[in-house]
């Protein structure tokens, strides 16, 4: 790293500029799609769904982009309930389902919001789940969940990974 040795002659009002700008540039979101996909007009979505379905596992995984809310995971987990997500998906098993535990440092944020929200979709498209519905032998059921409720039980699957 031959750029440290440059920066030690600098006065420390521009060093720590360059420190201030560094930073702001490590908080750029990671992925230029990952902020327009669900404000996409209709009519300008991707032709391709089984491109869509790719992007959505690149990056880094949730449990690195999203960051713990207690309350919000609180929510997820009573919605995790009362949606009949427990009807399937039980900890410590994968009988019948995938166990969900560890799920937030296997897949990405933008993966899981649409499992949970369109999993007939990704049924059909992301060769992920694909392989998952052939595991299982069914394919994981469409309970209407909404964005909000996504995020409140993404929260809950990141808690259930001990996230940050
Ligand atoms: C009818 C049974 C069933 C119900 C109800 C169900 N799931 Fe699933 N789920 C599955 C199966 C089977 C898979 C794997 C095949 C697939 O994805 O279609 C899966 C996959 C998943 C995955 C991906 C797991 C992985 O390892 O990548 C997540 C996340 C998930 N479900 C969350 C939920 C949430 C949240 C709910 C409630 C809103 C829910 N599921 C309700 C059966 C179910």
């Amino acid at each position: 790293m031959t750029r440290r040795h440059t920066t030690a002659g600098l006065t420390p009002a521009l060093a720590s500029l360059l420190l201030a700008l560094a930073v702001a540039g490590c908080g750029d979101r990671p992925q230029r799609s990952a902020g327009t996909a669900g404000t996409q007009h209709p009519a300008a979505r991707p032709i391709d769904p089984a491109a869509e379905a790719a992007a959505l596992d690149q990056g880094p995984r949730a449990a690195q982009t999203m960051a713990l809310s207690d309350s919000l995971a609180a929510v997820g987990q009573a919605l995790f309930d009362a949606k009949g997500c427990t009807g399937c998906h039980e900890p410590g098993s994968s009988a019948s389902a995938p166990d969900l535990r560890g799920v937030a440092t296997r897949r990405t944020e933008a993966w899981l919001r649409r499992q949970v929200t369109t999993p007939e979709w990704m049924a059909e498209h992301d060769p992920l789940t694909r392989g998952m519905v052939e595991q299982y032998g069914i394919p994981m059921a469409d309970l209407d969940i909404d964005d909000d409720e996504a995020t409140a039980l993404l929260q809950y699957m990141l808690s259930e990974d001990g996230g940050r």
